[in-house]
């Protein structure tokens, strides 16, 4: 029997019908499995299914000869040689549109979090803080009619700058090309990127993380934003030199950060961890309980699809056929 180790536990039905056919082996822990632990458990499988947190590389590859795939249940999938893989002939899968929405829900929230700072108002009340009411309690920044700026206007850029309609915001963004569809569904009109940080109140990371992201927003950029500008990481959190932000953040040389990635995940910047202006979450973007069954739906029908001899439908290395 096919072995498939799934790294994480899921809700739902869709690995239990799995273990109808194949011997699946669920990593029992909340926490992901360790290095040893991976590759152990590769070493014998026809397929994985992984999270962005498992490094699937060449040492790992070259380990597992009856790997046939590695299904990401997840959109993103840097944690993944491509090449290497498809090299070998093995399938990489991703769950690309399910969790769209759901990460600019997250988005969204963030923005209003740190921009009314609701995060430290609830702390002051459970603090028994509250005790009279005075005119200058808790000041935040309006989000109706501030203009927000979006680096990377893919399809969670997209679905964000949908949301901001109700808010009377002018949206301008960022992107490597021109979106032209975005632009005409929304209205959203596309600057340089140096207007975009100085032009932005919000600005919201929705890019993938890449050769000319990484570091992209640093102390230089922090400075050319308005000072009341607040910056937001649904991204990637190398986006952003996390140092920098903390001390930008710190200096007031901009007012707010709201981030759900960091750029040594799980490590989170001890700077930042002490700052007010900042709300921090764990990679939370695609957590909700709707869109983590549609997930693993997806991961685990690309398997049942790689291990029967069909193509996954979200393969992400469509070169493989040529190695097959
Ligand atoms: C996922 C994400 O939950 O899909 C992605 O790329 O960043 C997250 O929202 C995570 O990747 C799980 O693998």
């Amino acid at each position: 029997m096919k072995k498939v180790f799934v790294t994480s536990q899921y809700p739902g039905e869709s690995v239990s019908r799995l273990s109808e056919k194949y011997n699946v082996v669920v990593y029992p822990e909340t926490t992901l499995p360790t290095r040893e632990e991976l590759l152990e458990n590769a070493r014998d499988s026809s397929a994985l299914i992984t999270t962005v947190s498992d490094i699937i590389d060449k040492e790992l590859i070259d380990l597992s000869p009856e790997l046939k795939i590695v299904s990401n249940a997840g959109v993103g999938y840097e944690n993944v040689d491509i090449p290497y893989a498809t090299k070998k002939g093995i399938f990489v899968a991703n769950t690309p549109h399910v969790l769209t929405e759901t990460t600019a829900d997250l988005a969204w929230a963030l923005m209003f979090s740190v921009a009314r700072r609701i995060v430290q108002a609830d702390e002051y009340v459970r603090a028994g803080e509250f005790t009279c009411w005075h005119p200058s309690l808790l000041l935040g920044m309006n989000i109706h009619n501030a203009t927000l700026g979006i680096f990377g206007m893919g399809r969670i850029g997209t679905a964000v700058v949908r949301r901001a309609k109700g808010f009377d915001m002018k949206v301008i963004y960022q992107n490597r090309n021109r979106n032209v569809e975005a632009e005409s569904e929304t209205g959203a009109q596309y600057l340089d990127f140096e207007t975009l940080l100085k032009e932005s109140d919000f600005i919201v990371i929705t890019a993938p993380l890449t050769d000319e992201t990484r570091g992209k927003f640093g102390i230089e950029e922090f400075k050319k934003m308005k000072t009341s500008s607040i910056i937001i990481n649904v991204a990637r959190g190398a986006i952003i030199k996390e140092a920098e932000l903390a001390y930008a953040l710190e200096e007031g040389i901009i007012w707010g950060a709201g981030l759900d990635v960091f750029e040594n995940e799980p490590v989170v910047n001890d700077q930042l961890l002490k700052l007010k202006n900042t709300v921090l979450v764990p990679h939370i973007g695609s957590a909700s309980i709707q869109t983590r069954h549609v997930m693993i739906d997806m991961a685990v029908e690309s398997v049942e699809l790689a291990l029967s001899g069909e193509i996954p439908k979200n393969l992400v290395n469509t070169k493989v056929l040529e190695y097959l």
